[in-house]
């Protein structure tokens, strides 16, 4: 069999976020992240982001590490406040100049730099004015935009305003597992709304401040939604599921309105909402991002707020519990495609975590890592062979990280990350990814 060949120009690289691989706790100001590690019970072993990967201190050598990865791209997130402390007024300059630092690594070393305005580290000095539940965060954030792109848009090419609303807002503030921990659905709508709103009123600004032909879009976090059966209230069940989970997203940026049976639904729940709010929401992006791990199965059920079920099939499962699913992502991909007008898309994030552990001859050896990239990224280029603009692909993650609630007990990097001695370890999917990445194509095994 010839081995599959990616689209030529196709960005090839891995994803990390600020949060989650910086440490460098001294030289920033608090995050909502901070003070959901501080709170009792909310983070597995008490675990904090106040080390990580000690990035912040060690980025040359993640940067050759991507070098020799042959990435020809690396995605990750500006620390909202590391550059403002505060959240607004006072830079600190020397947290931007980390960032330029960093960029100009990537460049040196032949990498493009993919920038994360906002991965969820939330400046805490702006949580006690109300956080993104305030609508006046979201100017906040645009001032925080244009600084970061009057300081690297010379630089920088490709933008993303938002990594995964739907997780800052659900699991932030409706279900509580992630920072700040509220539990209110309406509230949590509300701060959809204003990640949303925040989105589309940096675009114009981020056109004009980045060099020319700079690429902007936006992350969500997406997943094919099957029925648990062919029986109609399975599928009506689904129906809606997707409908808060992926429609109240891609609606939205994409077409400039939310679904009107969700919203239907929603009831008094639903998001205050100004005038031209949806004609800035649903500025046109040049890009969609796409962060896809698994597929979701969903049910009726005769109790809940939604009457919804998740089903979990058998089938094989990741230390995440999610289940691997290639075809999902194809399906995916395809019905963005179908169903959006064919926007330009990259996956922004697709990865694993097993449990990984050095054997004996000092490597690590992740078979099934190796064996779910292969199968995803079949799935991927079966989805470009069918018309899907699909321009990027970016691992998750570069590094073993702070994977959020639950701390530093999932790994998801190509490189194992001694937590002890900081020293990274490539992994063998990280030889099995470079090895695609340099010849641009997916081997096929005869
Ligand atoms: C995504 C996040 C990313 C990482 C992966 C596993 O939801 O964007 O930071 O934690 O999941």
């Amino acid at each position: 069999m010839s081995d599959l060949q990616f689209p030529d120009g196709f960005l090839w690289g891995t994803a990390t976020a600020s949060f989650q691989i910086e440490g460098g706790r001294k030289e920033r100001g608090d995050s909502i992240w901070d003070d959901f590690c501080a709170w009792p019970g909310k983070v597995v072993d008490g675990d904090t982001g106040d080390v990580a990967d000690d990035h912040y201190h060690r980025y040359q050598q993640d940067v050759d590490l991507l070098k020799a990865f042959n990435a020809n791209t690396y995605r990750f997130s500006i620390s909202w406040p590391r550059v403002l402390p505060q959240g607004t007024g006072e830079v600190n300059h020397v947290g931007l100049d980390f960032y330029s630092r960093l960029v100009d690594a990537l460049l040196a070393a032949g990498i493009e730099p993919f920038i994360t305005l906002y991965h969820w580290d939330l400046p805490s000095a702006l949580q006690r004015l109300g956080g993104w539940v305030n609508r006046d965060t979201v100017y906040r954030y645009v001032d925080y935009a244009e600084i970061v792109a009057k300081k690297l848009g010379d630089r920088v090419r490709y933008w993303i305003t938002h990594n995964e609303p739907w997780v800052a807002a659900i699991l932030g503030h409706h279900e509580g597992v992630h920072a700040p921990g509220w539990t209110d659905h309406s509230l949590a709508l509300q701060v959809g709304h204003h990640l949303l709103l925040s989105h589309g009123l940096a675009m114009p600004l981020l056109h004009q401040l980045t060099k020319a032909g700079s690429r902007l879009g936006i992350t969500l976090n997406l997943s094919q939604v099957y029925a648990a059966s062919d029986k109609t209230e399975d599928i009506e069940a689904a129906k809606r599921y997707d409908g808060h989970l992926n429609r109240w997203y891609l609606d939205p940026v994409l077409l400039g309105n939310y679904p009107q049976d969700i919203w239907q639904q929603l009831g008094w729940r639903v998001p205050r909402i100004a005038p031209q709010d949806m004609d800035i929401i649903g500025t046109p992006i040049d890009f969609l991002g796409i962060n896809n791990y698994s597929r979701a199965v969903i049910g009726h059920s005769d109790e809940g707020e939604n009457h919804i079920q998740s089903i979990r099939p058998k089938g094989e499962y990741t230390a995440m519990d999610w289940e691997v699913y290639p075809q999902g992502i194809k399906a995916l991909l395809v019905r963005v495609t179908r169903e959006y007008g064919a926007p330009d898309l990259y996956v922004t994030e697709n990865g694993c975590a097993y449990e990984d552990t050095i054997s004996d001859d000092g490597q690590v050896h992740d078979p099934q890592r190796v064996d779910f990239f292969r199968r995803y990224l079949k799935a991927c280029h079966e989805a470009i062979t069918e018309g899907v603009q699909l321009k990027g692909y970016l691992a998750w993650s570069l590094l073993d990280n702070f994977e959020w609630s639950f701390g530093y007990s999932r790994r998801f990097g190509i490189t194992y990350v001694d937590y002890a001695t900081q020293e990274r370890i490539p992994k063998d999917s990280a030889k099995f990814l470079s090895e695609v990445f340099r010849s641009n194509s997916l081997p096929q095994e005869a």
